[in-house]
């Protein structure tokens, strides 16, 4: 085994665009055995998440900034190597919160901490992804918010990503017309011919508002019922000014904002005038979903009707990059790091 641990500290915290000063690579050394109820794990594979760009700044959120000079937070899956918990053994796939780092010691005791999963029907990496908190997230957001019927349109902004992808395809799996918006044409191109969306607006060769507009209108010419926003700026404008009358509207996302930049909204007085319902949500605070969640998004997964692609960076050192990347939306899908 190993002896060292290599981590990725938040070393300090930006004051506008985050870059690579802003993280500092650091290396401990590895425990060789664990305490009573305590799991070593070794992390396959690093989930890289637009929250995090949050926790590393102090400014007011729904939780607390990310203490400086400790392993980045994150979603990790990997596989145990040591345990001295009876539910454990070497060997078991398993999925938790082990942050920055090639390595975690896990106190297996407290509930939820780390959850077992099979990663011999569902490839070990989805569990970041469409069968973790990304697809649980669209799932919320969409089932539980945009409360789609069949035969209705839902419009989701970030269509090829983690998030996103899943939306459109839990829609059209509900009798639902589903439009993407994206960022370039090979984008769309893979939400509507590999994702089964029935059209997706190129919001880059749209750069006014105006044509942004005509090109969802004629995506959606029944109007919108559902819109799910990950994105802000440009998306929401466009979508809210396409809603039918008592419209729902996820508000998920706003990573074009996350750098500190403002998110104007066009016409808010659409929202009364339409009726609509807006809504945002953390998808950790309704644990309540996660099972039914889970079940369909790891069934769909299971049986390839659920697809999902994903951006894989090597190696702990490439997990800053990749994270400034995926602010820029240089990932295409789910952007993971892999540690193994
Ligand atoms: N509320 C919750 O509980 C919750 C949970 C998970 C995720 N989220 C949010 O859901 C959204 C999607 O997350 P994800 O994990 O699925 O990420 P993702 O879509 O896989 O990746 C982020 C995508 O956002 C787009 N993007 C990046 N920078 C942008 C910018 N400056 N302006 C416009 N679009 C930009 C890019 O897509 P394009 O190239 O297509 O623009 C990029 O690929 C994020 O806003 C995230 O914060 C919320």
């Amino acid at each position: 085994m190993s002896q060292v641990n290599k981590q990725i500290l938040l070393a300090a915290r930006p004051d506008g665009e985050a870059s690579a000063a802003h993280f500092k690579l650091a290396e401990s050394p590895l425990p060789q055995n664990v305490s009573d109820g305590q799991v070593l794990v070794r992390h396959h594979y690093l989930s890289l998440d637009p929250y995090m760009r949050g926790r590393m700044s102090e400014a007011k959120s729904y939780a607390q900034p990310h203490p400086l000079g400790t392993p980045m937070i994150g979603g990790t899956a990997g596989e145990v190597v040591l345990s001295n918990h009876a539910s454990f053994k070497p060997g078991d796939k398993v999925v938790g919160m082990g942050g920055w780092q090639q390595y975690s010691v896990v106190d297996a005791a407290q509930p939820g901490v780390l959850r077992k999963v099979d990663a011999t029907r569902i490839p070990l990496s989805a569990y970041l992804g469409a069968v973790g908190m990304p697809g649980v997230t669209a799932w919320y957001g969409l089932v539980k918010i945009c409360e789609p019927k069949a035969g209705q349109t839902i419009v989701v902004s970030a269509a090829s990503g983690a998030v996103g992808s899943a939306v459109g395809q839990l829609a059209k799996a509900r009798g639902c017309r589903a439009v993407g918006i994206a960022g370039g044409a090979e984008k769309c191109r893979y939400v509507v011919d590999e994702l089964g969306f029935d059209a997706c607006v190129d919001y880059k060769a749209h750069a006014d508002p105006k044509s942004l507009y005509l090109a969802l209108k004629e995506a959606t010419q029944q109007g919108v019922d559902g819109h799910f926003e990950n994105a802000g700026n440009p998306t929401v404008g466009g979508g809210v000014a396409r809603m039918n009358a008592f419209g729902r509207v996820a508000v998920c996302g706003m990573i074009s904002g996350y750098d500190g930049q403002p998110i104007p909204l066009a016409h808010p007085q659409l929202i009364l005038q339409s009726r609509l319902r807006v809504e945002g949500f953390i998808v950790s605070e309704h644990m309540e979903v996660w099972p039914e969640a889970l079940r369909e998004l790891g069934a769909g997964v299971a049986a390839g009707t659920l697809r999902y692609r994903e951006t894989v960076a090597q190696g702990i050192e490439a997990a800053p990059e990749a994270f400034l990347g995926l602010l820029k939306g240089k990932n295409f899908g789910k952007q993971l790091v892999k540690l193994v």
